[in-house]
């Protein structure tokens, strides 16, 4: 180690030399310099600037094996996953109670166990006979995946510790698990996160790819502490309305994706079925438009989705506060786009209820659906129908431009292929698709006339 370096302190102001002199240089006063011996070993100890490791850098295009994925056998869910499991990985996935993450997760588990894997499911919430009866239920009672009910993090482990590492773990859910390590009834905060430590660490040492279901509380987070989505490597949503049959599985965290791929599943009476082709589930296929309903190619990753938006808006006679109700969009944004319309264009709903559908149970975090939504409302007011023929898709800005928006050719092909003739959308938007009419809508003061003029 290098001998540190002789220095000065002044005793009456602090200022620091490298030399010892007899008056100060900053306060002139006499005498007051003195030496200052830093003591090496406390240094060493408190502050880490030494007495470490030299670490190697390495640099970016470094040869790395590449990941080996292992797909579940689901085509949906190993899409949203962003090509199928890493060993190793921690998922958690998040959802409403009743969403369907069980019924997902024995399925994938069963699959990859009918494929010759190895596969565990760890219940917590369930009995191993209503876990049966799912699986009787789902036609996957022979397939040799290991069930267990249990909650002890340590008998997990253990058990686990004694055999070859499975190819996955399904520990269903965390909320229910426990760690002896720790004090608490299972389910609270530090109970939650000693769990998944120990259960995450067991995943990367032994590459198990590993999947913790984790309840949401009502505003949609997944309950127990954030952390959790700090500790894990993916984390996914399974969401949709219960009494629809449609359901997304979205990834909102991923290390080893893409974020933005869905997967599309129909809750049947047999289990989940994959849906290949989303692209017009969310239609409402009627023959004659009808007021307050706009459709909006939306995109979800490189997925085109069309989707139906229906807007009713009911004349209040009493002076009572009117109500705006919105489901599978965002609220905060609808009272934005009713007041640009206010603003912008004149109307009036101040004195009107409005309520807001995303038809089928599809939630929409898309921004292009400002305009479909505008065009709906719009069509509502006026009790008038769009066009049965027509796509909106467009930001609408404060000031009431439509902005353009990411992937408008993507939107036109898709609604071109499913026989729509002609698109509404921003005025610099892509026109590369010749079977479709687009009409360029420069702000909201012109989309009163051409929802008058559209259908
Ligand atoms: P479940 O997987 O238990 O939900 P979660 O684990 O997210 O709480 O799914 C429960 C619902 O799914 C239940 O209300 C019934 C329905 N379901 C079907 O419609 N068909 C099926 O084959 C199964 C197994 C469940
Ligand atoms: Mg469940």
């Amino acid at each position: 180690m290098a001998k540190p370096k002789k220095r000065f302190i002044c005793t009456d102001c602090g200022s620091v030399s490298s030399r010892w002199q007899g008056q100060c240089p900053d306060c002139s006063q006499w005498n007051t310099l003195e030496e200052d011996v830093p003591d090496t070993k406390f240094a060493a100890k408190h502050n880490l600037a030494s007495g470490g490791r030299a670490i190697t850098f390495e640099s970016l295009d470094a040869p790395t094996k590449p990941l080996a994925r292992r797909t579940t056998g689901i085509g949906e869910f190993d899409r949203a996953l962003g090509g199928g499991l890493v060993p190793g990985a921690a998922i958690l996935m998040g959802g409403e109670p009743g969403i369907g993450k069980s019924t997902l997760l024995l399925q994938a588990a069963a699959k990859i166990a009918q494929e010759g894997g190895s596969a565990v499911y760890v219940s917590g919430e369930e009995a191993t006979g209503q876990v049966r009866m799912r699986a009787a239920r789902l036609g996957l009672s022979k397939a040799p995946l290991k069930l267990a009910a249990a909650t002890s993090v340590r008998d997990i482990l253990t058990t686990l510790g004694q055999d070859n590492p499975p190819d996955l773990l399904v520990v269903d859910s965390i909320q229910t698990m426990h760690s002896d390590m720790i004090e608490g009834a299972p389910g609270t905060v530090s109970q939650v996160r000693a769990s998944a430590f120990e259960l995450i660490r067991f995943a990367k040492e032994r590459g198990t790819a590993l999947v913790l279901v984790g309840h949401v509380t009502k505003d949609g987070n997944i309950a127990g502490p954030r952390v959790l989505e700090h500790m894990v490597d993916t984390v996914m949503s399974f969401e949709g309305e219960r009494s629809h049959q449609y359901r997304i599985l979205r990834c909102l965290k991923n290390r080893f994706g893409a974020v933005d791929e869905i997967g599309v599943f129909a809750m049947e009476g047999h289990g989940l079925d994959e849906v290949g082709n989303p692209s017009s589930l969310f239609l409402s296929g009627r023959e004659d438009p009808i007021a307050g309903a706009a459709v909006f190619p939306a995109l979800e990753g490189t997925r085109p989705v069309l989707v139906e938006i229906q807007a009713l808006i009911v004349r209040l006679q009493s002076g009572a506060t009117p109500r705006r109700a919105v489901v599978g969009w965002d609220s905060g944004r609808l009272a934005m786009l009713l007041a640009v319309l206010e603003s912008r264009c004149g109307l009036s709903f101040s004195t009107a209820e409005v309520y807001l559908n995303v038809a089928g149970g599809y939630r929409l975090s898309d921004p292009a659906a400002d305009l479909a939504v505008a065009a709906a409302l719009i069509s509502a007011l006026a009790d008038k129908p769009l066009g049965a023929n027509a796509v909106w898709f467009g930001e609408v800005a404060l000031s009431g431009e439509i902005r353009p928006v990411a992937h408008g050719n993507l939107r036109q092909k898709e609604a071109a292929k499913l026989g729509f003739g002609k698109a509404f959308g921003p005025a610099d938007g892509e026109r590369h698709v010749t079977s479709l009419q687009y009409a360029d809508v420069g702000a909201v003061s012109s989309l009163v006339d051409r929802v008058m003029a559209s259908a």
